[in-house]
């Protein structure tokens, strides 16, 4: 499950007429890295809580005869090829609506009626991680039944706690670490560690529940952390330290940052990108 039915606030004026989620990293949308994760963890139906305004990324995932037809005349191939890749079939992708930006807890919420598995997992575009394996895949090779509702996770600076859903550890063994609690955007003073919740997630369906009767927490949203937090009792919360980089695109310093790390994994951009970085270094002093 893809939600993208935020506002995006943090990019405005970008995002007054473009989803955040298709805001460009390199020369993909940042949904488009999200599905791509998704498929390399062997997931074959995505779900996707959209809003208003927010009808961009369908069309992204969309085939388009006109482009299509144009490109196959000019003997453009290989972009052909590109395009008719990223469409999804229309057996595997499901658009819903959530129709107030009520919070991440409620756009799962609005997406309820689509799941009938046990757990299911859940990417947030705006967190791209590069990795050599997907993180998802990573994930779901390592989620065992007793995991309960599992949270992608990473250490973060102390002065960046507050942004975060934080960890209460009760022990850790290898790259899974077992939370007694999880709280959301908490103060320095009161974040019980840093191991913040990343946007990766696999959840149990019994959420569903606990997400109906959530009332609004941080922000006034209804956050989808007080009711992992509610579970806990019968549910057990899991972190997943993985492996990769991660960027946080729904600031400017992470997309511009994951621009210039997906920009280095490809050698032709490296032999520009290096000049040009060590210029604007000169000639700014940085
Ligand atoms: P964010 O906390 O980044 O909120 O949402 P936002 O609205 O997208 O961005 P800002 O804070 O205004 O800049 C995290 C994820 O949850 C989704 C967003 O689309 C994003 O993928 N979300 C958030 C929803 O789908 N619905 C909501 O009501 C809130």
């Amino acid at each position: 499950m893809f939600p993208v039915a935020g506002l995006g606030s943090r990019f405005l004026p970008a995002t007054k007429s473009i989803p955040k989620e298709m805001l460009v990293v390199v020369d993909k949308p940042l949904i488009q890295y999200a599905v791509e994760e998704a498929k390399a963890a062997g997931i074959e139906r995505f779900i996707f809580v959209t809003s208003q305004g927010k009808s961009a990324i369908e069309d992204h995932f969309d085939r388009l005869p006109l482009l299509e037809q144009t490109l196959e005349k000019r003997k453009k191939i290989n972009l052909l090829s590109k395009i008719i890749e990223t469409a999804l079939p229309p057996s595997q992708a499901i658009y819903v609506r959530q129709p107030f930006p009520l919070g991440l807890g409620h756009a799962i919420l609005c997406a309820q009626h689509l799941i009938q598995e046990e757990a299911f997992a859940v990417i947030l575009a705006d967190d791209i991680i590069l990795s050599q394996k997907s993180c998802m895949k990573q994930m779901i090779e390592s989620y065992r039944p007793g995991d309960g509702n599992m949270v992608a996770t990473m250490m973060v600076e102390p002065e960046h706690v507050s942004r975060y859903g934080i960890l209460t550890v009760e022990s850790e063994e290898d790259k899974k670490v077992r939370a007694s609690a999880v709280v959301e955007k908490p103060t320095l003073e009161d974040a019980p560690s840093r191991f913040a919740v990343i946007g990766r997630y696999i959840l149990k369906k019994s959420i569903f529940g606990f997400l109906d009767r959530q009332n609004p927490g941080a922000g006034s949203e209804i956050q989808l952390t007080d009711s992992i937090q509610k579970m806990i009792p019968e549910t057990a919360l899991t972190g997943f330290s993985f492996d990769g980089e991660r960027y946080d695109c729904g600031t400017k310093e992470g997309w511009l940052e994951a621009n210039i790390a997906f920009a280095c994994q490809d050698e032709n951009m490296l032999s520009y990108l290096g000049p040009m970085l060590r210029r604007y270094a000169l000639a700014h002093d940085f």
